[in-house]
Order: C-alpha cells, then sequence, then structure tokens
C-alpha cells in the first residue's frame, strides 16, 4: 500500500491518504503503536508504587510501575479477578491489593491470595498473575512496551554520541499542547532543519544552518545544530515513532506526541533540567515561541494534504533525510 524508495533522490514522499484516511490512523495503532516503546518518566521517580498509562488517548494501556529490590518493573496494572485498576495513585506499598474484592500480588505481581475462593478448579493458575511488560532504561528514562518490535538496546544501538549525562536532571515543568494535525505531519517537521530559516527566524540566529546535521539509525534519527561559534547547540534525538529527546546545554527536554484523531494530535512537553543557570541564550530559551511557529505550519499542511491536487512530494536529498527515513519506517511497518 505504501510505498517510500530507498534513493532518496528518486523517493515520493508518502500518499497523503496516510495521513487523512480513519482506516490508517487505526492501522497505525495496532501496526505502529502497540509495538512501539513508550515514555513512561525517570527510573528515580518510582519510589514504590506509581500507576501510569501508555499512550494515553490512542494505546491507552494502564500500567503500574513498581520497585522490587532495587529495580524497577513494569505491570499490567488490571485485576485478574474482574478486572479493577489495582492501583490509582503514586504510594508506598510492599504488596498490591485489588480494592474491589480483595485480591493480593507481590510487587512483582505474583498472585498471593484471594478471599472466598475455596472449591474453585486449577486456581490459581499463571494467568492470576499480573503480566510483566517489556521495560527498558536508558540514561535514567524508562520505556515500556506491549510487543516492542525490537529490544531497546536495538533501538539505541549505534546511536552517535549524544555527549549528555542525565544523572541530575530534575523535571521542572510539563505542557501540553493540542495541534489540529495527523501525528506523522508533527513528526516529519521535526524531522528536518530544512525550514529554520524559513519558519524559525529567532531560532536562526542561534543555529548555524549551513553545519546543520542529520545521522539516521535504524529506528531512530539524530539531529545536531551548531552555533556560530562551532559549539553544539542541540541535539535532536527521535525515536520511531513518536518521541524526541532534545538535548540542550541545560538539560533535556523531552517530546511526546499522541495522536488522538487523524487530524488531531497532543503533544506534551517535559523539561527536564540540569543547570538551570544556561537555560537563557541557548536553542532550548524560546522553546513555547518555536512550538507556535512549527504548529502554525504543521496546522496548515494538515489543511493542505486534503486538497484534491496534493498525492506526494518530493524530498531535498540534502535536508530531508531525516524525513525520508521516517516515511520508510511507517510504509515498513504499515505492510
Ligand atoms: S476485581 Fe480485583 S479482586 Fe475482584
Ligand atoms: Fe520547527
Amino acid at each position: 500500500m505504501f510505498e517510500v524508495e530507498s534513493d532518496i533522490r528518486k523517493a515520493k514522499t508518502l500518499l497523503s491518504e496516510f495521513y487523512t484516511d480513519e482506516r490508517f490512523f487505526e492501522m497505525s495503532r495496532e501496526k505502529i503503536f502497540e509495538r512501539a516503546w513508550h515514555f513512561i518518566g525517570q527510573s528515580n521517580e518510582v519510589e514504590s508504587l506509581k500507576p501510569t498509562t501508555l499512550l494515553p488517548g490512542f494505546v491507552d494501556e494502564p500500567v503500574l510501575l513498581s520497585r522490587v529490590d532495587g529495580d524497577v518493573v513494569c505491570l499490567s496494572n488490571v485485576c485478574t479477578h474482574r478486572g479493577k485498576i489495582l492501583v490509582e495513585e503514586r504510594c508506598k506499598a510492599n504488596l498490591i491489593r485489588c480494592g474491589y474484592h480483595g485480591r493480593r500480588f507481590s510487587l512483582d505481581g505474583r498472585f498471593l491470595s484471594m478471599p472466598e475462593f475455596e472449591g474453585v478448579e486449577n486456581f490459581p493458575s499463571p494467568a492470576d498473575d499480573l503480566k510483566q511488560l517489556p521495560l527498558a532504561e536508558w540514561r535514567g528514562f524508562l520505556f515500556a512496551s506491549i510487543d516492542p518490535f525490537a529490544a531497546f538496546d536495538d533501538v539505541v544501538a549505534n546511536m552517535p554520541d549524544i555527549g549528555f549525562e542525565s544523572d541530575e536532571l530534575k523535571l521542572t515543568s510539563t505542557r501540553k499542547y493540542e495541534v489540529d494535525a495527523h501525528w506523522a505531519l508533527y513528526c516529519e517537521n521535526y524531522l528536518e532543519g530544512f525550514h529554520i530559516p524559513y519558519v524559525h527566524r529567532s531560532l536562526n540566529e542561534i543555529v548555524d544552518y549551513g553545519s546543520y546535521t542529520t545521522e539516521t539509525i535504524r529506528y531512530a534519527s539524530l539531529q545536531t545544530g551548531f552555533g556560530d561559534d562551532g559549539s553544539i547547540a542541540a541535539k535532536y534525538l527521535f525515536i520511531f515513532p513518536n518521541l524526541m529527546f532534545n538535548f540542550y546545554p541545560w538539560g533535556v527536554s523531552v517530546n511526546v506526541v499522541r495522536p488522538i484523531r487523524p487530524s488531531k494530535s497532543v503533544v506534551e512537553f517535559l523539561t527536564y533540567v540540569a543547570d538551570e543557570s544556561l537555560i537563557e541564550k541557548s536553542a532550548g530559551a524560546d522553546l513555547h515561541g518555536v512550538e507556535m511557529e512549527d504548529e502554525a505550519v504543521v496546522e496548515s499542511v494538515q489543511k493542505g494534504i486534503r486538497s484534491r491536487f496534493y498525492l506526494h512530494g518530493r524530498y531535498s536529498p540534502t535536508r530531508e533525510q531525516g524525513t525520508h527515513h521516517f516515511h520508510r519506517l511507517i510504509a515498513e511497518f504499515m505492510q
């Protein structure tokens, strides 16, 4: 259905139907997002039990992060009896007890006990334990998946050096933006610096457009913006399909793109700061202003791709490698 040539000079961009047709939106949930790694915060935020949801509004899977002997595990947060959500709020505990009929589980998800179940056959069985989900930790950040398309280590393998240590990062703000555009339009705009001189005048003064680079690896890509003095102004890491890690001299801004409808997405901005004194004057100083500029173009594209006269475009071989790589991954997953 979707095909994007590997040779960027011959390739055409994804057919516009991918963004407009409800069926493909549903297909992307199953074929892409249910197999993706989802960002679920920092490991040092998990003291004992912390409930969360994988990609709210789209994947919507309730999970429970639990600390067991120092390690974090990710469990299904749904009681194996009649399906109540087990833990509703972050808390400290030494076992998990369902608030509906009292079923108990150990912190690693094993069934422990259940009142009034004497005489029930083949009980308990492994199906009564809480399912444990694949979980990965990378630079203090946690990722979980229902059925990952690749091991997380393989997703970040062969990553060019980011030169960033995340030991002392603190979450200082979270923000949500509603964007009237398809999730992939938002991502593909992020994946090229081509538009910087046209769309982001203030950012263009900080980042030297001529030396901007893009490196692609199997499921990720890394863009680097340099300042006028040749120093690194920012590194922009994209992890397929919807995660953005922006490394600045002062810390990391993480963006999670959440599909809502084919023409609507929510983008979460989580700001993790290591050194507050460096924020001003850096490429990440005016994130809000840059975001408004990006949203305006992406929303304009959303209107444009519905046109009867637009089916697909072509790529700049020097400026759109990241977008080409992203479209190729979408085409691969949508088979
Ligand atoms: S739903 Fe949990 S004990 Fe009944
Ligand atoms: Fe932009």
